[in-house]
């Protein structure tokens, strides 16, 4: 089934086609250069900018992908969670493009195209497992029970680990996106010398907490500034990276014992990270866990991945009508209920 898939919802412009799991192109129009020099995301330029990238991408899409639109089957796009201005923009040109074509048009949460990365880069991938998702927005732990059924386990009741990774960066004067910047500092370094609190909400949960640790560096940042003594920017990196590892890998592993899932797929923006992957590898393989972890290519918002999860909730009826609307938040489970679309 050929599905044409857009993803808008933060500052990443992305349309894809796929066929199934095959990825026939994968177009991606980055805002990250223009939002560094704010240090962050700023909304309303990210919305003006999806406007004038999405036309092109699409055309980019399918040229690279060899298709005319009269071969589209099916249009799929991000409609939550995310920057409400941004997703709309995807969403209104998805609704479009389906009405005018005569195609179904298939909702996607961000936070399932974000597992789904994983089926476009192994075949053998089947649900069930457990997954951890750590995006910039988003923490969160699950079973995907099947490919649209999800138990969530754990998550953040603060910030999201990629957040942490953010503003401390930015508190240390990193360019933006601070996680990315931070991983290849930390790896020059080690971890020794700065007191960190390693955040837990309350025993025997699986949510995460992150907004401690933040704190934590924010004021050891400001402390040092005020006593004039120079900060060691590559120690507290490593320090900061080895942290957020530790409580992502404890409540993970302790998730895995409980629940009995012998697979774990990683997931979303921060499953970059290079110190991450290695410990999460090592954990799995004394544990005996098969660990599925995307492409750096698609750990990142991509709409490939958009078409990866579509083609699922397709089969599943999953289906909306021109009353399809973007939204800021929606649990990953927004179905669970009634079984049906936004
Ligand atoms: O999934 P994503 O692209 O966007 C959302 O859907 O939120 O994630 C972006 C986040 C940012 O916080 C960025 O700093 C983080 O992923 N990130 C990393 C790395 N690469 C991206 N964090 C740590 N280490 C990395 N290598």
């Amino acid at each position: 089934m050929i599905l044409l898939s857009i993803e808008s919802s933060c500052d990443e412009t992305a349309v894809a086609v796929t066929d199934g799991r095959r990825v026939l192109a994968n177009i991606v129009s980055t805002q990250v250069a223009e939002h560094r020099l704010y240090g962050g995301v700023v909304p309303e330029i990210a919305s003006r900018r999806h406007c004038e990238a999405i036309s092109a991408c699409y055309l980019k899409a399918l040229k690279t992908a060899g298709i005319t639109e009269r071969q589209i089957e099916a249009v799929a796009v991000t409609f939550a969670p995310g920057l409400i201005g941004a997703l709309l923009v995807g969403v209104n040109f998805a609704k479009g493009l389906a009405l005018s074509l005569g195609v179904p048009l298939i909702p996607v949460h961000h936070l399932r195209s974000h597992i789904a990365a994983n089926y476009l880069a192994d075949e053998t991938l089947t649900p069930p497992f457990l997954c951890l998702v750590v995006s910039g927005g988003n923490t969160l732990l699950c079973e995907v029970r099947d490919y649209t059924e999800f138990l969530i386990l754990g998550q953040t009741g603060d910030d999201a680990a990629g957040e942490c990774f953010d503003k401390t960066a930015r508190a240390m004067g990193l360019a933006y996106p601070g996680g990315v910047t931070m991983d290849k500092i930390a790896t020059t370094a080690d971890p020794v010398r700065y007191p960190l609190p390693t955040p837990k909400p309350s025993t025997g949960s699986f949510d995460f907490s992150f907004s401690g640790l933040k704190t934590a560096v924010i004021n050891l940042i400001h402390h040092a500034e005020q006593i004039g003594e120079p900060l060691d920017v590559p120690v507290l990196c490593a320090t900061v990276r080895q942290k957020v590892c530790d409580i992502l890998l404890e409540n993970t592993m302790a998730a895995l014992q409980k629940t009995g899932q012998t697979k774990l797929a990683l997931a979303g923006g921060v499953s970059a990270n290079s110190e991450l992957r290695r410990r999460m590898e090592e954990a799995c393989m004394k544990r005996g866990i098969s660990l599925f972890v995307p492409p750096l290519c698609y750990c990142g918002d991509n709409a490939a991945m958009v078409g990866a999860q579509a083609y699922y909730e397709y089969k599943a009826g999953h289906v909306a009508d021109a009353s399809l609307n973007a939204y800021a938040t929606m649990p990953i489970d927004f179905n669970k209920k009634d079984g049906g679309t936004p």
